[in-house]
């Protein structure tokens, strides 16, 4: 009467193995919580450490501040305020404040670990993403004001952009405590060691002195002497 119980064990272990292959990032938690605590003495793990669970309180799960403007008096006009909550680790989610001044953005942008929905609390927002080449480049795109909310698929290109004469705020909540950011313009044009200026001209059908300034903007603290 052993096989079946061995049986049921493998069919247990295939599951498993089988589970690891599709939840490939921020995973289920095998736990209720594991909030975040720094530790500088450890191996890397998919994370951060987890606190004691006796000595988490409800201050682990909270945050404020987002109910306070961010400095927008940058190029882009905009600024991003990610909220900090140690008990969110592991648990697949995150959530930010984002302000635009008038004309403002948030350049086009990739986050490769998760989707977002942005929610428009003031203003008014042109937002949008790209599919991918197997879906033609295609430009998904609303105009938002405030209560509308739009989705941005992960890993897709995307963008928003206050096209309002106010200021704007909006929130972004993402499917991961770390979503990553990836800014489309910075990677090609402000990578360190840059791409062969050569490559880029020909890539994206520039004169290469285009490329020479556009590294200058991505890269302002580059001396770029010659290249
Ligand atoms: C993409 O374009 C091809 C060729 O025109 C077409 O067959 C296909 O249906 C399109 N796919 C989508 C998702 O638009």
């Amino acid at each position: 009467m052993k096989y079946p119980f061995q049986c049921f064990l493998a069919k247990i272990i295939l599951l498993a193995l089988a589970s690891s292959f599709v939840s490939c990032y921020d995973p289920s938690p095998l736990q209720d919580y594991c909030v975040a605590v720094p530790e500088k003495n450890g191996v890397f793990v998919n994370g951060e450490f987890c606190k004691d669970p006796k000595l988490v309180t409800s201050d682990d799960f909270f945050a404020s501040g987002l109910n306070i403007p961010g400095n927008t008096n940058k190029r882009l006009g905009s600024f991003v305020n990610p909220a900090n909550i140690p008990g969110l680790n592991t648990l697949g989610v995150g959530i930010a404040r984002i302000d635009f001044a008038p004309g403002g953005l948030i350049p086009p942008h990739i986050h490769p670990r998760a989707s977002e929905i942005i929610l428009v609390i003031k203003g008014k927002l042109l937002v949008g993403f790209v599919s991918s080449n197997d879906y033609n480049y295609t430009l998904f795109s609303k105009i938002l004001y405030p209560g509308d909310v739009f989705v941005h698929p992960i890993g897709l290109v995307q963008f928003h952009a206050n096209i309002g004469k106010t200021n704007a705020v909006a929130i972004g909540a993402v499917g991961s405590q770390n979503p990553g950011y990836i800014s489309v313009g910075d990677a090609v044009f402000g990578s360190k060691p840059p791409i062969d200026p050569k490559i880029l001209a020909k890539a994206f059908a520039l004169d290469i002195n285009i490329v020479r300034y556009l590294r200058k903007v991505f890269s302002p603290q580059d001396d770029i002497v010659n290249d």
